[in-house]
């Protein structure tokens, strides 16, 4: 950040909490709708689905949902008051834009429907963009029209994934933000070397580029489609390349952050990404993790959780949900050291021992 606790009076953070509250509750309702119409259009629950279904956890109480769901924006704004980051503003910055997104993710609800009644998750392997790339990426996550191959599915997926949490995505991947700019509170940005991992189309990327402004920040991702949605996004640059083999040379970085990607690998993969973590990360560095909240996290929400993988084709989701992530890292060598959770995420912040 460039500004440290202590530069600007009280009542400055406080009103940027304030307006980071209200800005989320506006884009908060925009999303709930276009979530609602997208839906209300694909009717998951219809009878010819190849997708069943059954729930073993207790139903979901609204209020206990309602609670987890405003605790990601309750959080959001306490660490925007306290100056841990400066406001953000997800998503489209005008209605026009925000009302295109939202018409695009309606307009495409359908082919994701009937890639979901047809049980297929696996069409982009019949696309010559996906050729070479290792079997398990080679999927449409979510049912989602290009997999992660193309432009159009890079342009579409952050609308998807607000629209999928009601407007609560940029606040809840926020939680590891709040871990990592805790931990280098009042520390010298200028010779840190952070890479978030499997970045995506960048919505975290600018977040921590309105953190940490003078470090040196890059995306890494195995998609180049959403490499270049990244690069649109924030002012950093990305590297394609796959987390199973980092081109970064041992104990070369501060800082690793990586969110919402374990859910999506293989359980034979995941040790694997851990341990590049862990070798390129110096010693002391961290890696600022969000992901999935487990079962054992919101047992109250695990009907939810159940759900999640049958309608959003989530294939290495189940063995996800069962992974005892600190046992994981530990085995990298990287030790929990602070955790954060708001409605569907958690957060670890995990330090490289050593
Ligand atoms: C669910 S998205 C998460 C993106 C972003 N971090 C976010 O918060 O929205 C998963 C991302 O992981 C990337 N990915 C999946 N497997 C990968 C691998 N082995 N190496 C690098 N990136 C990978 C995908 O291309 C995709 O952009």
């Amino acid at each position: 950040m460039n500004e440290r606790p202590g530069d600007r009076g009280r009542g400055a953070f406080a009103l940027d909490g304030a307006s980071q509250r209200a800005k989320a509750a506006v884009k908060a309702a925009w999303w709930t709708a276009a979530g609602g119409v997208t839906r209300a259009l694909a009717q998951p629950t219809r009878g010819d689905a190849k997708v069943k279904f059954e729930p073993q956890g207790p139903p979901v109480s609204a209020a206990r949902l309602r609670k987890a769901y405003l605790s990601a924006f309750d959080k959001d704004a306490a660490d925007v008051a306290a100056g841990l980051y400066p406001p953000v503003e997800d998503g489209p910055r005008n209605p026009a834009a925000a009302f295109r997104q939202a018409l695009d993710v309606i307009a495409d609800a359908r082919a994701v429907d009937q890639r979901r009644r047809r049980g297929d998750g696996v069409e982009v392997r019949d696309e010559p963009e996906s050729q070479g790339y290792p079997n398990y990426y080679r999927q449409n996550f979510h049912y989602q029209s290009g997999g992660w191959f193309t432009d159009a599915s890079a342009r579409r997926y952050e609308a998807q994934v607000e629209a999928l949490f009601s407007g609560a995505a940029g606040a809840m991947r926020r939680r590891a933000l709040s871990l990592l700019a805790r931990h280098w509170r009042g520390k010298d940005q200028r010779g840190l070397k952070l890479v978030d991992l499997a970045c995506g189309s960048g919505s975290f990327l600018r977040d921590l580029d309105g953190a940490f402004p003078r470090a040196a920040i890059a995306g890494l991702d195995l998609s180049r489609a959403y490499l270049a949605a990244a690069r649109s996004r924030s002012r950093r640059g990305g590297v394609q390349a796959n987390a199973e083999t980092l081109p970064f040379a041992d104990a070369s970085l501060d800082g690793v952050t990586c969110v919402y990607l374990f859910h999506e690998l293989p359980p034979g993969v995941r040790p694997a990404v851990a341990a590049e973590i862990a070798r390129v990360l110096k010693p002391g560095g961290v890696l600022a993790f969000a992901d999935s909240v487990q079962p054992v996290d919101e047992p109250d929400l695990s009907r939810l959780l159940e759900a999640f993988p049958a309608y959003f084709h989530e294939p290495y989701y189940s063995t996800y949900a069962q992974t005892d992530l600190p046992a994981l890292f530990g085995a990298a060598g990287l030790r929990v050291a602070g955790q954060d959770q708001a409605f569907l995420t958690k957060a670890l912040l995990l330090e490289k021992v050593g």
